[in-house]
């Protein structure tokens, strides 16, 4: 009644009005339905074409579908109701039941008021009983990623107007949420010129209609944004002529904006996403530790999230590794594992054992320590008085890997004794422009590193959690380190998390009597913070529930497929890949790299934006890492839109 109310409303101010039924049951064949035929009478299409599907029973839509053998095909009543709405100024979709009813055994009406990004109106009567079911249902939508437009109260009772207002006022306040009106009782609820009446009298349907506005909005966003925010790795020049995205939600392998427009997240927003956005399970985990508790400290006290989370990772991290310690980024994992690796050798007695060993163009984060083992010439310059000095091995991809190995046993032969520790990024060089290496190149680095008494630090910030094809691409190459970094896609890329994940033998070289001073004085305020753990926990047994690692596989293999079509295209020089993990280097046309100021990378990754996908420039290397569950379709899609890009700033710069 009240979607007809609205669509008829709407209508009167000439405005084109389509309003559907999403589903409805207990319809008998070869009919529409009532409720169809309500909201035809008020937009004046056919019943039949309102309403996109009708079962029999009258039951759940997922029972009804099921007594007639059949199952409802969800997306495709998104496609349709996304269809519907392109040919109107407003589409009323009327729900079924709740959002909580089932259409599928995975799917309720809430996720496909997510999936539309629909501005949602709750409808509950205006008697007796109405504060409780409103606020459960506005608690549980906003839970559920809805936007909430609103709550309409419709008297179908003939209730007392006071109560009912009384009703509305304590909603309001007790949801913060806007009431729209109360419709007052309609005698004939067939008679829809009342209805609309009674609607366009009672509701405020300006604002209803203001709701969905992004515009406003946006702009109030963008002006807080350009006034007050320093964004990370930006050039704050560049940043300050661009319309970026302003991101308002996810869903799967897309982001969505505040002007509705979606966007496939071609770098897993910045490597961490694994299982897509939104995910149901991961969205439950964290809802359920927040009820409980958000933050409390781990020094001196634990909880089950944190706890029970290094379990799990000392079970599936390479043997050997079973003491975790969290902190939040992965840059600090980085930091911590280099000041273990150096007390411990210091404990063992190789006091001078001070410096580390590190590879060229290798990118370990940003805090001064794990700046100082990586190398990139832009990121260093000025930083030298900040810095420690490591020794260089040349990068395997670059130098060639016999050469680059020649070199590391050179280095061991003339000063591994002063060396602390190795610290290598297995089987990928990522932020060095994605620089792939052997198996076989890493087993033997590592295995001459450790034959020289140096601790043995794998960095799988980038690489962890399934992004070269094996869980940790150390356990895939069969090396066992002595302390394994993770961070990023650790919580599935949703909270900030990381760990270092170190070998018993180290943690024993830090416990004894106090006074001896082996304590490890180092932390942060929110290492292990439940709500993180919380949510890595479910992150880690979804890998196992739905076959992650081996869906990244596949994806791989997809990527691989795709990929290989664009590597004769304008300004590709090479495309370089392990796993998920890929990268398009582009050079001129005689193979030479371009000048930096020229911003190809960027120019690539801006004309990819505007058709919809996201992917990150390293200098003159376009960066592709999506989520491991991007389906094959998406993938394919990601790189027609690279390739279309890729030749129109081609041909934008005779390339
Ligand atoms: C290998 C590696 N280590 C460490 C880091 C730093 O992680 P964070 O950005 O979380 O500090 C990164 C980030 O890209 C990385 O790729």
């Amino acid at each position: 009644m009240v979607a007809a109310a609205i669509a008829g409303a709407l209508q009167r101010r000439g405005l084109r009005v389509d309003a559907l039924k999403l589903v409805a049951t207990g319809v008998e064949r070869g009919t529409a339905g009532e409720d169809a035929e309500l909201l035809a009478t008020a937009t004046g299409h056919s019943a039949p074409d309102s309403v996109l599907a009708t079962f029999a029973l009258p039951r759940s839509p997922r029972a009804a579908a099921a007594a007639e053998g059949a199952s409802i095909d969800v997306d495709g009543l998104i496609a349709r109701v996304r269809e519907r709405a392109n040919d109107a100024d407003v589409l009323v979709l009327e729900g079924a039941g709740g959002i909580l009813v089932p259409l599928t055994s995975a799917h309720t009406i809430a996720d496909v008021l997510r999936s539309l990004d629909a501005d949602t109106v709750i409808v509950g009567r205006a008697g007796l009983g109405t504060i409780n079911h409103c606020a459960l249902t506005v608690t549980v939508a906003r839970e559920r990623g809805l936007r909430v437009a609103g709550v309409i109260l419709s008297d179908s009772e003939g209730v007392d107007a006071a109560f009912a207002a009384e009703n509305a006022a304590q909603i309001a306040t007790q949801c913060d949420v806007a009431v729209l009106g109360v419709i007052p009782r309609v005698v004939d609820t067939h008679d829809v010129e009342r209805l609309a009446a009674a609607c366009a009298a009672a509701v405020d349907l300006d604002r209803l209609l203001n709701s969905g506005d992004a515009a406003p909005h946006r702009a109030r966003v963008m002006a807080a944004d350009r006034a007050h925010v320093w964004h990370p790795f930006t050039q704050t020049g560049e940043w300050f002529d661009e319309e970026p995205p302003v991101i308002r939600s996810g869903e799967g392998c897309w982001l969505i904006d505040e002007n509705g427009r979606r966007y496939l997240d071609g770098v897993a927003s910045l490597w961490a996403n694994v299982h897509g956005h939104a995910h149901p399970v991961l969205d439950r985990a964290l809802h359920e530790q927040v009820g409980r508790v958000a933050h409390s400290t781990f020094l001196g006290q634990t909880h089950a999230p944190g706890a029970l989370l290094a379990e799990e990772l000392a079970q599936v991290t390479p043997r050997g590794l079973s003491r975790v310690f969290y902190s939040e980024a992965g840059a600090a994992a980085v930091e911590v594992a280099l000041r273990i690796a150096l007390l411990a050798q210091q404990r063992r007695g190789h006091i001078a054992r001070t410096r580390f060993l590190s590879l060229e163009e290798a990118y370990h984060g940003d805090t001064a320590g794990s700046v100082s083992v990586g190398r990139s010439e832009p990121f260093h310059r000025g930083l030298d008085p900040l810095l420690f000095d490591a020794v260089r091995v040349p990068a395997p991809h670059h130098a060639g890997e016999d050469e680059s190995l020649r070199a590391l046993e050179d280095i061991l032969g003339e000063e591994g004794d002063t060396l602390a520790a190795f610290i290598v990024e297995p089987r990928m060089q990522g932020a060095a422009g994605m620089l792939p290496h052997s198996d076989g190149w890493l087993a033997a680095a590592v295995g001459r590193a450790r034959s020289a008494g140096l601790v043995v630090i794998c960095d799988e910030v980038a690489t962890g959690f399934g992004r070269t094809g094996d869980l940790f691409a150390c356990g895939g190459a069969g090396v066992e380190p002595d302390i394994l970094t993770l961070g990023k896609a650790l919580s599935g890329g949703y909270l900030p998390l990381s760990a270092t994940v170190v070998a018993e033998s180290l943690f024993e070289l830090f416990t004894g009597p106090y006074a001896e001073h082996r304590t490890l004085y180092y932390g942060h305020t929110y290492s292990g913070n439940p709500l993180a753990c919380a949510v890595a926990r479910a992150s880690l047994a979804l890998f196992a529930s739905e076959h992650t690692v081996e869906r990244g596989r596949e994806l791989a293999a997809t990527l691989s497929r795709e990929l290989a079509q664009l590597e004769t295209l304008p300004l590709v020089h090479e495309i370089r890949r392990r796993g998920v993990m890929a990268g398009v280097e582009l050079r001129d046309e005689s193979g030479t790299p371009f000048a930096p100021a020229l911003r190809m990378g960027r120019r690539v990754t801006l004309a990819a934006r505007r058709r919809g996908l996201i992917v990150r420039p390293l200098g003159d290397v376009v960066v592709i890492n999506p989520p491991l569950v991007m389906s094959a379709a998406e993938a394919a899609r990601l790189a027609a839109i690279l390739g279309e890009s890729l030749r129109e700033v081609g041909a934008q710069t005779g390339g």
